[in-house]
């Protein structure tokens, strides 16, 4: 088959928490992309319940395709491969996704690809600006994840780095929950912050000038002690000297990173690349040290089906159609270089 500008890509995404469908067309043009969040349905229960986002994948998923089809305003004749997440993520949400892809690729009788979600958010930033040159150091920073990876070309990639506990998100989560602001906890710090002084408390910056890996339970538990030890303290400037912390061990990590593989730029991606200071901050390093600093749009850092069915065009380009007996697979890794 040839994979051309021309090829039209149906992605889908359901690996978490957002039932996403998109069309893709050449691998770069988004003709539509349609994102349903189940973010309302977790928010009582302080994080993910796997049980209730199946659920809710199998609820919307068909009316979700069928909206980005109709948006698309393209014949179901035209699509040419049917692209969808098939790890890492929730075994039961990712069945959800990949049982219907599959039903579509065998019904319309074209080409399944099964994504790598993590490999689909480094193609994200590609969407909004095509003329990035490799080699790239991308900066993905979620819930689940937190990495430093090198993008030294298309399926050629590097770990530089990674955390060795928690993930970025999932810290700005847990604090959250601690200081009772609710979930999401990103925005719900950063806005907290805005009332508050960043340099009023001086928390750990852990392994700041040792290597790429990140650790962020200790801060999480320093912030824990500190408000114990001072149940006077304003919260404002917890969160803010709490976010000043994670931004400042990501902002210095990254630009280290850039620096030791020659990249022409940093690219941003996942939920946490929506926060404000870390996107002032990693501009202002970039332009200090001459590279590129790219901030795609929060609908593209967060989980979506356009970066899928991007990642899926790469893919079926360079490997073809993925076998029907490729199942979900929750521990996906990326085959990282050595
Ligand atoms: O990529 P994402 O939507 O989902 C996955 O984890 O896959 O990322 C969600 C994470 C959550 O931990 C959330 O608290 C964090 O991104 N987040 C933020 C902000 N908005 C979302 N963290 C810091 N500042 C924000 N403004
Ligand atoms: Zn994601």
């Amino acid at each position: 088959m040839v994979v051309d500008d021309a090829t039209v890509v149906l992605g889908i995404e359901t690996s978490c928490d957002e039932t996403a469908a998109a069309i893709v067309m050449g691998g770069y043009d988004v003709i539509s992309s349609v994102v349903s969040t189940q973010v309302d349905l977790h928010a009582e229960f302080g994080g993910v319940v796997p049980e209730i986002a199946s659920r809710a994948h199998l609820d919307v998923l068909n009316p979700v395709v069928a909206r980005a089809i109709v948006e698309a305003g393209v014949e179901e004749e035209r699509i040419d491969a049917v692209a969808c997440t098939v790890g890492p993520g929730l075994i039961g949400a990712l069945l959800v996704g990949v049982s219907a892809a599959k039903s579509l690729a065998l019904a319309w009788d074209v080409p399944f690809v099964g994504v790598n979600h993590m490999e689909a958010h480094l193609y994200a930033a590609f969407l909004e600006d095509r003329s990035l040159e490799f080699p790239l150091l991308v900066m993905l920073v979620s819930g689940g994840h937190t990495m430093l990876v090198e993008m030294q070309d298309h399926g050629r990639y590097r770990l530089v780095g990674q955390t060795i506990d928690d993930a970025a998100g999932e810290a700005f989560d847990k604090v959250a929950r601690f200081l009772d602001l609710g979930y999401p906890g990103g925005p719900a710090i950063e806005a907290e912050s805005a009332f508050g002084d960043p340099e009023a408390i001086r928390f750990p910056r852990a392994m700041m000038d040792d290597g790429y890996d990140f650790s962020f339970s200790g801060l999480k538990t320093s912030v824990m002690n500190h408000v114990r030890k001072n149940p006077g303290v304003g919260t404002a400037d917890v969160a803010a000297s709490f976010q000043a912390a994670v931004v400042d061990v990501l902002v210095t990590k990254a630009r280290r990173a850039a620096a030791e593989v020659g990249a022409t730029g940093i690219v941003l991606g996942g939920g946490v690349a929506a926060n404000s200071l870390l996107r002032e901050e990693l501009l202002e390093a970039c332009e200090r040290d001459g590279i590129q600093g790219f901030l795609p749009s929060r609908a593209m850092c967060t989980d979506n089906a356009a970066m899928i069915a991007a990642a899926g065009w790469h893919r079926l380009r360079s490997d073809g159609p993925t076998p029907l007996d490729v199942g979900a697979t929750p521990n996906l890794r990326l085959p990282f270089l050595d």
